[in-house]
C-alpha cells in the first residue's frame, strides 16, 4: 500500500510517521509529503528522508474543486492508496472525500467532538478543562468531525502551563497515530456509520 502525508506546518507527526515506516510498524510505504504552504518545516523533514513532496496553493486555483482536482490526479498518478493528515489545516469537499471514502485519516489535539479547528490546544487550556487528549478520526467533509478510531485522554494538572500541555498532547500524538495507521493497513479497522471498530490483530502461527 502507498500512502500521502499532508502536511502545512512543523511536521511532528510527520516524523513519527517516517520513523514509523522505517521500524516496520506501519506496513506502507510513505510515497509522497503534500503541502498547501511553501514555508512549512515539515518539508524539510520529507527531503531529509527522502521523500518526494509535492507544494500546491490554494491561491494559485480559481475554485477549492479545481485546487483537489489538481490533488487528486497527481495522487491517482502515484497509485496513492490513502491520506494521512499530519497538522493539515485545509477541510476537503465532498468532491474530494468521496475519491478516498474512510481512507483519509486525521488526528487532532482535543477530545472530539470539543475544541475542534486550528488551536485546540490553547481553546483546551482556555477553556479550563480537566481533562483532555488526542483523537485520531476518518476525516470528512466537515472539520475534525468523521467517525473517531482512538481517543487517549489524560488529567490536565493543576501546575499545568499551555507550553507543558501542548508537549505532553504532542507526545501522545506521536505515541498513537503510527498505531492507528499501521491498524489501518493491516485491515483492521471495520467503519459502519459513525463507529469503527477495532478488530483483533490475526494470530500468528
Ligand atoms: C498537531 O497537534 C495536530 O493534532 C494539529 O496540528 C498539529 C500539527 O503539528 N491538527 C489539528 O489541529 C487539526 N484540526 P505537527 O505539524 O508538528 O505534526
Amino acid at each position: 500500500m502507498k500512502f500521502a502525508v499532508f502536511v502545512s506546518g512543523n511536521g511532528s507527526n510527520l516524523q513519527a510517521i517516517i520513523e514509523a515506516v522505517k521500524s516496520g510498524e506501519i506496513k506502507a510505504e510513505l510515497a509522497l509529503v503534500f503541502s498547501d504552504r511553501r514555508k512549512a518545516y515539515a518539508l524539510k523533514r520529507a527531503k531529509e528522508a527522502g521523500i518526494p513532496t509535492l507544494c500546491l496553493l490554494r491561491k494559485d486555483y480559481a475554485t477549492p474543486q479545481s485546487y483537489e482536482r489538481d490533488i487528486i490526479i497527481q495522487l491517482k498518478e502515484m497509485d496513492i492508496d490513502f491520506i494521512v493528515l499530519a497538522g493539515f489545516m485545509k477541510v476537503f469537499t465532498p468532491f474530494f472525500i468521496k475519491k478516498y471514502p474512510n481512507q483519509i485519516l486525521n488526528v487532532h489535539p482535543s477530545l472530539l467532538p470539543s475544541f475542534k479547528g486550528a488551536r485546540g490546544i490553547k481553546d483546551t487550556f482556555t477553556y479550563g478543562v480537566k481533562v483532555t487528549g488526542v483523537t485520531i478520526h476518518f476525516a470528512d467533509d466537515k472539520m475534525d468531525h468523521g467517525p473517531i478510531i482512538m481517543q487517549e485522554s489524560f488529567r490536565i494538572a493543576e501546575r499545568e502551563t499551555l507550553e507543558s500541555l501542548e508537549e505532553r498532547v504532542h507526545q501522545v500524538e506521536r505515541k498513537i497515530y503510527p498505531k492507528a495507521i499501521a491498524m489501518f493497513v493491516e485491515k483492521r479497522l471495520k467503519v459502519s456509520g459513525r463507529r469503527v471498530k477495532i478488530l483483533e490483530k490475526p494470530v500468528k502461527k
